[in-house]
């Protein structure tokens, strides 16, 4: 790997080096030292081409001017960074992607440095030279003047007109897995952490991934503000994050607010108001006090791909949860998880996903239960079941990615990214937590987390860790059990893992009414679904599209009509319906779909529609795809460009 970024090196066409000095020189001296092999500890993370066994990052300051007009961020980061190498290590590498990098100084002064090619699809790693090395635990400062380009993946802007109220423009950032890396260079893995300071310029409120500070006005320019936050527990790159936009905020709890354009303040702020200080409260019972001081909402405009992300401070949510019915809450449970799981805790490499995302479902569903009582981990276990299931289906239950830890080696995250690290995840810590009894687990859950806080780990000293706290413990019958664990199976096995006995009491209902639409005479009404909250109704409509034959066209407008389902504001909902409706090929209901398609972009609603209505409507898809794109995020838009074939 070192060998190929080496010849590479030797292959630097002149009107790359941006430095000052002799372009020859950089280029000799590139060649020279990156001859010296890594001596400490060697990167587990493959999707990084930072050098981060040389080099330990501690510090990030980013000062951003938002240009708006431009569409840039605009500015400087400085780095600081440890030596983990006696002086042997000359050159700091770091992940970027379509950056425009004006300079490089290395402890103030001016270095060599170029953008090597690109190595897809990571990007391409700039080579900074220090010179003389630096003595082992000691540091250097690396400032590096930057902008973003128009191929920053990481970043989605909007034109006013393409926002809430239509009167200002919107940006926010989105960096996990990958995508930090086109926003500012750094060492682009979950394997190492950071404490930042943000210091934005913005004439729009703006919030990131810290705690704000007040800021004095200096350094004001054309109406722009200073905004200032400060990050004190490190965090990997990937939870950098940063909005800014006509943003209003509301309090949802204690230590909450909500923050989102004026005109959808209220709605956001009664969604969430009667659950965000119980989540909490359940969270901090079941591992420890909450490390992260304030936890925040800011809903986002309904591009976003995501239901939510757990940016520290600031969860990023998509307006979808939103639906007027506090159905869609536990989005907010699960993200709320990951400030210990993830956040606080998080995994080494994106092949250890799981260990990020199996282990904040299990919390998500404890909180759930708690606050809704206990069938209800088995009723979002069992939805999560069907999810699971279609995801292996749709890759094939060989496949890599439906394995525990997935070999990530010249693989884009994003293409391994499924539901599978969530629920084989869940289902693996759900099978242990069962093994040695729920008691002995709730003991195991603090250990876990102080262990490892503010660490990374992979799914090996998972293991480790848990089996040196069972067998410390004191209690021969977990012992003995805990020996029998199959880890390899459970770790490298593909497909499905082995299904537990659900609690059906919430889909024993749901199930019943989807029987009697086997019978093609079944007579519905609207009382049906009168007592099933929507979580249940989603699960009838998941049973429905199970059927091993598609409903016709005419029993599905039905079921449509009957139950009202267009017109509920549930995303959720809508869009199981319309799955349903292009099983049965109704035609009636393209319009709605095609309405969905383009003013949604989370992945999760987008994806499977599409996926069907290419089958039934190739030009349909594609035309739809094309006049929605540019307002898709990258991730989104990369994602349906591959399933459709275009890429
Ligand atoms: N961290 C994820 C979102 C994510 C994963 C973004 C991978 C980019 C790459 C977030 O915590 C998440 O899992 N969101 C879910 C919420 C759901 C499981 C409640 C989503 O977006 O659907
Ligand atoms: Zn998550």
């Amino acid at each position: 790997m070192r060998g190929n970024i080496l010849f590479r090196s030797i292959q630097l066409t002149l009107p790359k080096l941006k430095s000052p000095s002799s372009s020859l020189l950089v280029h000799i001296h590139l060649r020279r030292f990156s001859f010296i092999p890594a001596k400490s500890m060697a990167p587990r993370d493959p999707n990084t081409l930072a050098n981060y066994g040389e080099w330990r990052i501690k510090h990030t300051t980013v000062n951003f001017k938002v240009n708006f007009e431009k569409q840039r961020l605009q500015g400087s980061v400085l780095l600081e960074f440890n030596s983990l190498t006696d002086k042997k290590s000359r050159e700091i590498i770091l992940d970027t992607n379509h950056l425009a990098i004006s300079s490089v100084k290395v402890d103030g002064a001016n270095t060599q440095w170029v953008i090597e090619d690109r190595v897809e699809p990571y990007g391409a790693p700039l080579h900074v030279s220090v010179p003389d090395g630096v003595p082992q635990g000691e540091a250097v400062k690396l400032d590096i003047a930057l902008e973003t380009t128009e191929h920053c993946v990481g970043l989605q802007w909007m034109t006013p007109a393409q926002t809430g109220n239509k009167k200002h423009p919107y940006v926010y950032s989105q960096c996990q897995a990958i995508l930090a890396r086109s926003i500012f260079p750094s060492q682009d893995t979950p394997d190492v952490k950071s404490t930042f300071t943000f210091n934005i310029t913005s004439p729009l409120p703006v919030v990131a991934s810290g705690v704000p500070v007040p800021s004095d006005t200096k350094g004001e320019e054309q109406g722009d503000k200073l905004f200032r936050f400060e990050q004190k527990v490190p965090i990997p790159s990937y939870l950098f994050a940063l909005a800014s936009g006509d943003l209003a905020t509301a309090r949802i709890g204690k230590r909450s607010v909500v923050a989102t354009g004026p005109e959808a303040l209220e709605d956001a702020k009664w969604e969430f108001e009667a659950d965000m200080d119980k989540f909490l409260e359940v969270a901090e019972n079941l591992i420890f006090d909450y490390q992260w001081g304030e936890y925040n909402v800011l809903v986002l405009p309904p591009s976003f791909a995501y239901g939510g992300m757990e940016n520290p401070i600031f969860t990023f949510a998509t307006p979808t949860v939103i639906s007027g019915d506090r159905q869609n809450v536990d989005v907010i449970a699960h993200e709320l998880s990951h400030s210990w799981s993830g956040n606080l805790v998080g995994c080494a490499s994106w092949e250890h996903f799981w260990l990020n995302e199996g282990w904040t479902t299990y919390l998500e569903r404890r909180i759930g239960a708690a606050v809704h009582g206990e069938p209800q981990f088995d009723f979002s276990a069992i939805i999560g079941w069907k999810a699971l299931e279609d995801s292996v289906s749709v890759l094939g239950a060989d496949h890599e990615f439906t394995k525990l830890i997935i070999n990530h080696k010249g693989v884009d995250p994003e293409d391994a990214f499924s539901t599978v690290p969530y629920e084989k995840g869940f289902h693996f810590l759900y099978y242990l937590d069962r093994l040695v009894g729920r008691e002995h687990f709730d003991k195991f859950i603090p250990h876990y987390f102080h262990t490892w806080a503010n660490k990374s780990l992979d799914s090996f000293e998972f293991k480790q860790t848990f089996l040196n706290f069972f067998e410390a413990y004191g209690n021969a019958e977990i012992k003995e059990k805990i020996a029998q664990i199959p880890w390899e199976d459970r770790f490298y096995k593909p497909g499905l893992p082995p299904k537990p006995e659900f609690n059906t009491a919430y889909v024993d209902t749901c199930l019943a009414l989807a029987e009697k639409w086997k019978n093609e005479d079944y007579q519905p009404s609207p009382k049906d679904i009168e007592s099933f909250s929507a979580n249940q109704t989603l699960v009838f409509l998941q049973a429905i599209q199970n059927f091993p034959k598609p409903l016709s066209a005419e029993r599905s407008h039905l079921l449509g009509t009957t139950y009202n389902v267009t017109s509920s504001k549930n995303v959720e909902l809508k869009s199981a319906y319309y799955v349903i409706a292009l099983q049965a090929q109704d035609k009636q209901e393209f319009p709605g779909i095609v309405e969905l398609l383009g003013s949604v972009g989370r992945m999760k609603f987008v994806k499977p529609l599409y996926r069907k209505l290419n089958e039934l409507d190739r030009d349909l898809a594609i035309k739809t795809f094309q006049d929605s794109k540019d307002f898709y995020p990258s991730t989104t838009r990369g994602q349906i460009e591959k399933l459709l074939g275009l890429k």
